[in-house]
């Protein structure tokens, strides 16, 4: 550029640049001044920041700038630290009862946590996001239970499953009364009939036929009033909540065929830890059994006051409970609402504070166990 001739543009009285596009010519007016001191500035504040930080690429790695400072050395401090706070409850946790932990609001918001994170990795895709369940795959928040709902329940399914495989697992079938020509289809079909009338308005004939064929078929797996049978995992028939559908022809089939859910064990696949603080969580969802029991007050499904403590909950559920079929389940679906403890109000107040604290803490309990 150094060999144009000097030019003023007419109109301002500027010097060009001799740059020209079309018969516009570039005018070479100097940069406004605030512009060369931030410029000035920027370079000072430049040099200054690779003497104070790291800067500049070395051989093994790069210059360590007078504070020393590095991410790496911010992280492993704050790694520290968490772990330090997080080990404090684990400890705590490990050595605390089921009681102690119910009755401890940090820890039990810690279990509570954890469990929740756990449950997003681990059980989701069966018993589904809220734990409301599908068919097949049963509703883990109401309190209708295949093989028990007290914490200790709840933390031996969650080890040894259910006909897992695994050889501690929970075990039964029932028989395909159809398939296998136990019973004849009339048969079935009267037995269906008793089953369904359990759930209806009319109640139960206890002098019909299908009465009979239940008392010796079925009785001896869900009871003789139908109100089902824990040992055997035999659901309860009597409470319209149905975990293989509600129609007749549902009904009809999983007497013609029978079913046999699976759920896989967790022992081994899991830390104890882990599996502890998921039951503890499962029970917590609203439909706990035993000690630690929710009593949810202002919600719907009131469990009346001086509700057996231990042994089994009331088959029916309390009027006016949301059942399994109308979509909504017993608590807000979204896990996340859940375990922020929103359901449970008597709680909520003392563990609100700690909860989002604590909450991280445990899903790094949860990343450490899936070592
Ligand atoms: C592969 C699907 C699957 C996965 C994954 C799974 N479950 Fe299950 N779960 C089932 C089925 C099916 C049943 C019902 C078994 C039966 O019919 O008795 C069940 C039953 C249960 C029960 C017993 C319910 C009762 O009424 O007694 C609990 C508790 C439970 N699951 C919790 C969990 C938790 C917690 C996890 C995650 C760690 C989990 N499940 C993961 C399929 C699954
Ligand atoms: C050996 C024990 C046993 C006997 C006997 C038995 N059942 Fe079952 N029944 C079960 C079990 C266990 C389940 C749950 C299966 C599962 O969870 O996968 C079940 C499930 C059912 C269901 C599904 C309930 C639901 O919620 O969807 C119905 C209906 C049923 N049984 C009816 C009968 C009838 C009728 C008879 C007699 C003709 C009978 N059962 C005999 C163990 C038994």
């Amino acid at each position: 550029m150094s060999d144009h001739k000097k030019e003023i543009d007419q109109v301002t009285g500027v010097e060009t640049t001799g740059h020209e596009w079309d018969g516009l010519k570039e005018l070479n007016n100097p940069a406004p001044r605030w512009w060369i001191i931030v410029w000035v500035i920027t370079i000072i504040w430049g040099i200054g920041y690779w003497i104070v930080y790291p800067a500049w690429p070395t051989l093994s790695g790069a210059t360590e700038g007078t504070m020393g400072w590095t991410q790496f050395k911010e992280l492993e401090e704050s790694q520290a630290e968490i772990m330090a706070r997080q080990n404090q409850y684990l400890g705590d946790f490990q050595k605390a009862t089921d009681d102690q932990v119910l009755n401890d609001p940090k820890l039990y918001a810690f279990a509570k946590a954890g469990g929740a994170a756990l449950f997003k990795t681990n059980c989701v895709m069966c018993h589904g996001s809220g734990a409301q369940g599908s068919i097949g795959f049963p509703n883990l928040t109401d309190d209708d239970w295949l093989w028990g709902g007290t914490i200790a329940d709840i933390e031996q399914t969650l080890h040894y499953g259910i006909r897992s495989g695994h050889e501690k697992a929970r075990q039964s079938q029932m028989p395909s009364f159809g398939r296998d020509e136990l019973l004849s289809k009339p048969e079935i079909e009267e037995v269906v009939d008793y089953v369904l009338s359990f759930s209806s308005d009319k109640g139960a004939d206890a002098k019909s036929k299908g009465a009979e064929i239940f008392a010796n078929n079925c009785a001896s797996c869900h009871g003789e009033k139908g109100t089902g049978g824990r040992e055997f995992g035999a659901p309860n028939l009597t409470d319209a909540v149905w975990l293989y559908g509600d129609t007749r022809e549902d009904v009809y089939k999983t007497v013609f065929y029978a079913h046999a859910g699976v759920m896989p064990f967790w022992d081994g696949k899991l830390s104890e830890d882990a599996i502890r603080q998921l039951a503890i969580y499962v029970h917590s969802l609203g439909g706990g059994e035993g000690k630690g029991a929710i009593k949810v007050e202002a919600e719907e499904n009131v469990v009346p006051a001086g509700a057996p403590e231990e042994a089994e909950m009331p088959a029916q559920p309390a009027a006016g409970a949301p059942g399994f079929e109308p979509a909504a389940p017993a608590v807000d679906p979204s896990a996340e609402n859940l375990e922020g403890g929103e359901a449970h109000p008597a709680s909520d107040s003392t563990l609100a504070p700690e909860t989002p604290e604590v909450k991280k803490e445990a899903e790094k309990t949860v990343n450490e166990s899936k070592r």
